[in-house]
């Protein structure tokens, strides 16, 4: 009997990540599972206690319920805790182990894949959510020179901003006017809407990058408003999300996949 494995969300049909892992284990010569579980919106806890029952050996977790994963957890890594979100249970004989592969996977590719090293670089993340909270540990790991968490709602940046003080300051949109980054992630839901943040013109340094965290199909409204403000390069979050599956992969089987193929697979797709 193969390891069994899932992806728990609400929604949750169209996640990527059954492809993905399946074809980590072909590639890699594991035998695992993958499935997609689709918990109700109140009832997270008891989804997880259902799989792991029936022999369910880890999961991931994907919106809306990392910070319910997070209260769940057993045990926490160093990296979930900073992040205050679990993407990644593994279910271990003395409790659920939780851990949170967001932060690695953007980095991974930011770096690894697009060849875009962020030791020393201006970091403009764009929202002050849960997806922004959860990749502020690996951006500061990395050694970026600044970080600027912008939002919308200016009281929500300066929260977050001083969980991670001095090394994060906050700022409103208006307020950017006049700054220049290396980088800009967009890490708010607007793409949910077909809208894009409404960021001042002007922000982008020669050779920037800016950085969708969704993926999807064509240019987000943010990237294309990135683009015709002179971003260097524009980038969905494709890449993350295989980058983020792999670092899953390791901590359930001990063995990180080839992302490069699986990343071609997919845009190929
Ligand atoms: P998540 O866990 O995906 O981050 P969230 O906690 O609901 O979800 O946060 C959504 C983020 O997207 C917030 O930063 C939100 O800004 P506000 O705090 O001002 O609401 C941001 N957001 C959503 N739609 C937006 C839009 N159209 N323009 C700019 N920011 C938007």
């Amino acid at each position: 009997m193969p390891d069994r494995y899932a992806v728990i969300g609400n929604p949750v049909a169209h996640s990527k990540s059954p492809l993905i892992h399946a074809e980590f284990a072909r590639r890699t010569g594991q035998s695992i599972e993958y499935e997609r579980l689709l918990a109700p919106l109140d009832g997270f806890s008891e989804t997880v206690a259902r799989f792991r029952a029936e022999g369910g050996r880890g999961a991931n977790v994907t919106l809306p319920f990392k910070q319910e994963a997070f209260a769940l957890s057993d045990r926490l890594s160093a990296r979930a805790r900073r992040a205050a979100a679990v993407n990644t249970l593994r279910f271990d004989a003395d409790g659920i182990f939780g851990d949170n592969t967001d932060g690695a996977g953007l980095v991974a590719d930011l770096e690894r894949n697009l060849g875009f090293a962020l030791e020393g670089r201006r970091v403009l993340l764009v929202g002050a959510g849960g997806a922004a909270h959860g990749v502020i540990p690996a951006l500061l790991d990395a050694g970026v020179g600044e970080l600027i968490v912008a939002n919308r709602t200016l009281p929500r940046a300066e929260e977050l901003a001083r969980a991670f003080a001095p090394r994060v300051a906050a700022s409103g949109f208006a307020a950017l006017a006049g700054r220049r980054f290396d980088l800009v992630i967009n890490a708010t839901s607007a793409t949910l809407a077909n809208a894009a943040p409404d960021l001042p013109s002007g922000l982008y340094a020669p050779g920037s990058l800016a950085y969708e965290m969704m993926y999807g199909q064509g240019e987000t409204p943010f990237l294309a408003s990135a683009r015709r403000d002179g971003a260097g390069r524009t980038v969905d979050g494709l890449g993350m999300l295989v980058e983020q599956a792999a670092e899953s992969f390791l901590l359930w089987r001990g063995v990180r996949p080839d992302t490069a193929p699986v990343i071609r697979m997919l845009r190929g797709a």
